[in-house]
């Protein structure tokens, strides 16, 4: 039998509020083979967000993980925040979910597109960071690709903004 590529288990999320601890997260067990599409479904509030940002360790001061996430046999929560910055866009990407917060107001879009690529893929030249934005904004449906390159974030409708962060994600080309 082949280990899951993710395997969590007894994941537990605490956050240390005015009124004492808050349980945020209560003993999460999940894993998902490579390949694999894996849905979770909850109402507003229920944790699926927090759930994602402990995985990708960017948890807000306060919080507390405990029990493990392991990710090709490594524990992210044992990482240091260096190691973790190099899994985060090689091995794992997260689409967020308000990408007015997540995309960066003063920087073109292509801009930020370009920095992920020269990122991820050092040595990459411009033209073809510019070149390989520019089709992944095209492969998430945005029209007009290379015009919208030189637009700030704020130009763009809500659902364009997700599509950019769609694509972000992509462009990574990370394991899961
Ligand atoms: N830093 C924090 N301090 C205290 N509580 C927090 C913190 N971050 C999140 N929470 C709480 O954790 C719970 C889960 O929130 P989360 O955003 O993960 O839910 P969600 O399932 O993603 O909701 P939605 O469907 O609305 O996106 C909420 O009750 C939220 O208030
Ligand atoms: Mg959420």
């Amino acid at each position: 039998m082949t280990e899951p590529f993710l395997s969590i288990t007894d994941l537990r999320l605490t956050a240390k509020t005015d009124r004492g601890t808050a349980s945020i997260l209560r003993g999460i067990n999940l894993s998902v083979e490579r390949g694999r599409i894996l849905g979770i479904v909850g109402e507003s509030g229920s944790g699926k967000s927090s759930l994602v940002s402990t995985i990708m360790g960017l948890l807000a001061p306060g919080l507390n993980a405990e029990g493990s996430v392991m990710l090709d046999g490594v524990d992210l929560l044992t990482l240091s925040s260096a190691n973790m910055q190099s899994v985060r866009g090689n091995k794992l990407a997260m689409i967020f979910q308000d990408p007015m917060t997540a995309l960066n107001p003063v920087f073109r879009v292509g801009t930020q597109l370009v920095d992920v690529v020269q990122n991820r893929y050092p040595g990459t030249s411009q033209e073809d960071a510019v070149k390989r934005a520019s089709a992944a904004l095209a492969k998430v449906g945005l029209t007009d690709a290379e015009r919208r390159m030189k637009d700030y974030p704020g130009q763009l409708s809500g659902g364009m903004r997700q599509r950019v962060m769609i694509a972000m994600a992509l462009l990574c080309q990370p394991d899961i």
